[in-house]
């Protein structure tokens, strides 16, 4: 079983926990089973898509464990991504007996695992919970580092709670049949990690696109242990983004904002390729990377079908949804820049006539 271990070991904050790779969920009672959790119960949450697709197999894998195992099936999309849908979570929990002992999975992508992670972060003020994510985005980026929550209206994960989870299993056999715009969205955080901290690691996806592409076992393989490398490295750092783990929201601000405006019909991680496309090009302006890196990020968006462009969008629209962002600090965006690529940096600087600078490059 290959593995690593996320960990943190004070001040304040603890945790450690696995995160493996596997070929099938066939390994999911052994991987419990070393996670050493004290459960009697466990409740797989998942949506109405991934049920069809996934929810027979684990709850096979895990018969050998002889524990009672039920299931909650959320409607699929992000458009459900609320509070109500949390409560009924509650309430079928509290009529199946669940107690703080107990154990919940999130088996889906990244709307399953904030919202299965927010519930298992206040349940009875906090129960355990592992990760089983069966996209690229969550594989790559949303089930590592305890980010947890649920959208307020148009406002992108605007209720949460940091919560890591016990155990995260991922089976990278999922990915080969991802359908094609799933698998480009979560290139566009692949290529994200990449460009944040790994230069090395970003040319090799410019090396072995066309493997990655094909679905490649090694080439998948080695691209999501990479970018759970990333991610764990520097959530162990900062796990509450009180300062480095910003570096992760490379691309986020502009491309939350043009999710919400176009009312999350464009896939997470296309917005952020498109704002990855328009945070380098201020990298490049400000003389952080040269015209031939800004050439290369704008190519491999391309050859992973990221937008370079967004249509349809007021640019003023933009920079005003910019501003409800999570990621503003007294009343400045931290806005993330690429200072070479492998080296993102958290930057206090950018004007509303920067952002509207880069919009105008990109917006047609
Ligand atoms: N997806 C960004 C983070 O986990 O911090």
């Amino acid at each position: 079983m290959e593995s690593i271990t996320i960990s943190r070991k004070g001040p304040e904050i603890e945790f450690s926990y696995n995160i493996v790779w596997e070929h099938g969920f066939e390994q999911l009672a052994n991987a419990l089973a070393s996670a050493a959790l004290p459960f009697q119960k466990i409740c797989i949450v998942t949506d109405s898509n991934v049920e069809k697709l996934y929810l027979e197999q684990v709850k096979a894998a895990l018969a050998p464990m002889n524990k009672k195992v039920v299931s909650y099936v959320l409607p699929a999309g992000e458009e459900n991504k609320n509070l109500n849908e949390i409560q009924k979570i509650y309430g079928f929990l509290i009529g199946e007996h669940f107690e703080r002992k107990d154990l919940l999975i999130a088996l889906g992508g990244g709307v399953v695992g904030d919202m299965t992670g927010f519930t298992a972060a206040t349940y009875l003020r906090g129960i355990d919970f592992i990760q089983i994510p069966t996209t690229l985005l969550s594989q790559v980026d949303s089930s590592v580092g305890g980010k947890t929550g649920v959208d307020y209206d148009a406002y992108k994960n605007m209720v949460g709670a940091f919560y890591q989870p016990r155990l995260v299993y991922m089976n990278t056999d999922v990915l080969k049949t991802l359908p094609e715009d799933q698998f480009s969205s979560g290139m566009g955080e692949v290529l994200k990690s990449g460009l944040l901290r790994n230069r090395e690691f970003y040319e090799w996806l410019d090396a072995y696109s066309d493997d990655i592409l094909e679905k490649d076992s090694r080439a998948l393989d080695h691209m999501v242990r990479e970018c759970c490398k990333i991610k764990a490295k520097v959530v162990e750092e900062d796990p509450k983004e009180n300062g480095v783990r910003a570096i992760l929201n490379l691309g986020h601000t502009l491309g939350h904002a043009v999710e919400k405006l176009k009312n999350f019909t464009m896939l997470h991680g296309h917005c952020v390729g498109f704002g990855t496309a328009a945070a380098a090009w201020l990298s490049y302006r400000k003389e952080m990377i040269s015209k031939e890196e800004l050439d290369m990020i704008l190519r491999l968006n391309e050859t992973f079908s990221l937008p370079n462009s967004v249509q349809d969008l007021s640019v003023e629209d933009i920079i005003t949804a910019t501003k409800s962002d999570k990621k503003m600090e007294g009343g400045y965006i931290k806005f993330i820049l690429i200072n070479g690529i492998g080296n993102a940096i958290v930057d206090r600087s950018i004007t509303d006539q920067d952002m509207r600078d880069a919009l105008n490059m990109f917006m047609n």
